[in-house]
């Protein structure tokens, strides 16, 4: 059985993915210091697959720790590298924590891989490193910029750091895949975004405040250049996403491509108040919302071209939103029954 190992692996993207992977017949060994995520993840992902991964609570940024997982798992053929700070504005706050979490943590995964020869990587890297683009749908070609805030600049370091590492080896290989914005949960509802504290995304914003932990939802601004005034995504379901992971693995497997670069997304962009109007229409819940100002630092519209993922990967977002946005729904509703 091909092993990988799952850096952040308890958290809303890793959990999904390893899901996929053990789905597929992989044995998955998850890396997690549980610092955004909670150990019943694991549970979640056992009653939807039938085995619990092997799991070790592990901070990737703290060199020690990380060897022993190396070491005992030097046989695994790619590690997927999850394991990161994502708050935008904390990061503007505290950006030495940023720095310190996601680029050590990078580093320390690529020197393990070297020093065990594990010569396959996929890395969660995001759309934000376009900023605003000039033309839209963007493509891996479309410019990188500075991104807006020292979260987003750890992604664009690191693409830049995995560059360099391949180029210094003859056998270590990467993809990275740009991720535009992840929603919703598992069909069985059995693991799902668990945001600590007050949400920044969209998404868990909306089933809090349509469960009743928030009062309404505020849209930040609706005088963007766009058809509703309102700022327009790429908004990608999550298990879409997750298998994204194992198709890129495969493809590291048999390509002679040192490094790729991938857009995930849907390809086709949805405002806020679209994603409002299919959130009540795919409910029945009715949402109350009111429109305040724009979010500092917010782009006015990204969404991807996919077609690269698509013809290379052999890949494709299949869900609708509609579905995407109850998953997000049904998942909210089960987390509070408990
Ligand atoms: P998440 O916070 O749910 O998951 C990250 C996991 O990594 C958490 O379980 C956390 O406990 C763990 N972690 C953090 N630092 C760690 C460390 N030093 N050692 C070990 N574990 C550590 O976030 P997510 O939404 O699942 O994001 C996963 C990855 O995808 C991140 O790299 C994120 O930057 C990237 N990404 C996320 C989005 C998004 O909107 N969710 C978009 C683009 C890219
Ligand atoms: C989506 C839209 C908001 C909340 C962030 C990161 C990005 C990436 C994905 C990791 C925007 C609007 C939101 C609310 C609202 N993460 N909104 N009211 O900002 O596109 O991207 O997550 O790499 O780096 O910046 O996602 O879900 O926060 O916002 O009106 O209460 O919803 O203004 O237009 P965003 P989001």
């Amino acid at each position: 059985m091909q092993k990988v190992i799952v850096t952040g692996g308890t958290g809303y993207i890793g959990s999904h993915t390893v899901v996929e992977f053990q789905n597929e017949g992989f044995e998955v060994v998850v890396v997690d210091n549980l610092s955004n995520s909670n150990i019943e993840v694991l549970d979640g992902i056992e009653r939807i697959t039938g085995k619990k991964p092997v799991f070790y609570k592990v901070d990737v940024a703290n060199s020690a720790e990380l060897e022993k997982v190396f070491a005992e798992h030097s046989d695994s053929i790619a590690v997927i590298h999850f394991a990161a700070y994502k708050a935008v504005g904390d990061s503007v706050k505290n950006p030495l924590k940023y720095y310190h979490n996601n680029v050590e943590g990078l580093i320390n995964v690529l020197s393990k891989m070297i020093k065990y020869a594990i010569p396959n990587l996929v890395f969660s890297s995001s759309c934000t490193v376009y900023g605003q683009p000039e033309v839209l749908p963007v493509t891996e070609q479309s410019p990188v910029v500075k991104p807006e805030s020292p979260y987003g600049n750890t992604k664009k370091i690191n693409e830049e750091i995995i560059v360099d590492t391949l180029a210094s080896t003859d056998f270590l290989k990467a993809i990275s895949l740009r991720y535009f914005n992840p929603i919703g949960a598992h069909p069985s509802s059995e693991i799902g975004e668990l945001p600590i504290g007050v949400p920044d995304n969209l998404l868990p914003y909306i089933t809090q405040t349509a469960i009743g932990l928030r009062d309404e939802l505020s849209v930040f601004g609706n005088d963007y250049n766009t058809p509703d005034g309102t700022a327009i995504r790429d908004y990608i379901y999550v298990c879409d996403l997750a298998k994204a992971h194992v198709v890129a693995v495969k493809r590291l497997l048999k390509s002679k491509e040192q490094y790729e670069i991938f857009n995930i997304g849907t390809g086709k962009g949805s405002s806020v108040l679209e994603i409002i109007q299919a959130f009540e229409r795919s409910t029945g819940v009715k949402l109350n919302y009111k429109i305040v100002a724009r979010r500092p630092g917010d782009v006015e519209k990204v969404w991807a071209d996919t077609s690269k993922a698509n013809k290379v990967l052999g890949w494709k977002a299949e869900s609708s939103l509609d579905q995407t946005v109850k998953s997000a729904w049904e998942w909210e509703r089960k987390v509070r029954e408990r």
